[in-house]
């Protein structure tokens, strides 16, 4: 791998990240989280492009303060073209338009999606890389799906989510026991206290390697409406119980699908990816399975599995070494698939 130094922009959805990369080393990886979102339980798009839009230069100036580098070491800018909110992907693509033109050095577009697995050949994020062919379940606030990963840049989804994704359940579902925006994190947290056998919950019956994620979440809100009318207090006096009982479901529903696709492909090299794979009880799974069914698992460090744009140097990183700039003409995409 070329030893180039690259800064990469991600602002798809509510956090505005830059992070300069040499080789495949992270020399520094800075984001401004955007807490604006808590008050109103889910991230409003109008007020995360305002955010980014303050944030950015600042941000930008510290990953280059931070690697300790000079502006003009820096041979290319990467930035995240899609998918992700339009108002919050021009933010980045505008700027790092603007700052390519400045430094006169090449613009390199990156798919967020196709970030979030190539994270894993960040140097630190595994002690090694994964083998191709890989499967990762990539699975965030916007996104659920097997991937296929053939080679860095020959990906094939073989099941996704036919509704909602599964950082999205956690969400949804602790909006629903009155927690704060994020919620996936928080029940992450609040589980560890609790038992998951306590209350069972629907699950989907799907064909294929298919997901789904709205039943489960409509089964939990007409189960504590139940409650609720029984018992006022019945979520905080359960609330371990609960959490830990969503996320075992969850979890499960997650895992089942991605061990039928790992056995069926006859694939070992099993990878996680995305906002969900911080969550510890999927983290476990993957554990287990290295064990009972002699999986490798690839499991990115903390820092490169929520939004980040580290993961967006390392794609620019890899399409630099192939020549694959991007026109100054290219425009942001809300939708963008793999
Ligand atoms: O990848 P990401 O940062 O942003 C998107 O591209 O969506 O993922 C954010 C999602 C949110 O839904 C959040 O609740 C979830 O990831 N998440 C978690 C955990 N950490 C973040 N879900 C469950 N357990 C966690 N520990
Ligand atoms: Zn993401």
């Amino acid at each position: 791998m070329s030893d180039s130094i690259i800064l990469g922009i991600e602002s798809s959805c509510d956090d505005t990240s830059a992070a300069i990369i040499k080789g495949n080393t992270i020399l520094s990886n800075i984001a401004a989280t955007q807490s604006i979102h808590k008050e109103y339980g889910g991230v409003v798009p109008e007020l995360a492009s305002r955010a980014h839009q303050q944030n950015i230069i600042p941000v930008v100036e510290k990953s280059v303060i931070k690697a300790n580098i000079q502006q003009n070491a820096i041979s290319a800018i990467g930035f995240t073209r899609g998918p992700g909110l339009l108002g919050s992907l021009l933010v980045g693509t505008s700027f790092a338009k603007s700052l390519a033109m400045s430094l006169d050095v090449p613009l390199i577009e990156v798919n967020h999606l196709q970030a979030h697995i190539l994270a894993h050949f960040i140097e630190d994020a595994n002690p090694m890389p994964p083998k191709f062919p890989f499967l990762c379940l990539t699975v965030s606030g916007g996104h659920t799906m097997i991937v296929l990963v053939k080679d860095y840049f020959d990906m094939e989804i073989i099941g996704k989510t036919i509704d909602d994704a599964a950082g999205e359940a956690f969400d949804k579902i602790g909006k629903i026991f009155d927690l704060d925006y994020p919620a996936g994190p928080i029940i992450d947290k609040l589980a560890k206290e609790g038992n998951p056998s306590s209350f069972t919950f629907n699950k989907p019956k799907l064909e294929n390697y298919n997901y789904s994620f709205s039943g489960i979440k409509t089964s939990v809100l007409y189960f504590i409406q139940k409650e609720v009318k029984k018992n006022p207090h019945f979520i905080q006096e359960n609330l371990n119980d609960l959490c830990a009982s969503v996320q075992k479901a969850i979890i499960e529903i997650l895992m089942n699908k991605l061990e039928k696709a790992a056995e069926e492909l006859n694939i070992q090299e099993v990878a996680i990816a995305g906002g969900v794979s911080a969550n510890s009880a999927l983290r476990k799974a993957m554990e287990d399975n290295k064990i009972k069914k002699g999986w490798n698992i690839y499991i990115p460090k903390f820092e490169y599995t929520t939004d980040n744009a580290a993961m967006i140097a390392m794609v620019a990183q890899l399409k630099f070494e192939r020549g694959e700039f991007t026109d100054l003409r290219t425009t942001a995409t809300a939708k963008y698939d793999l």
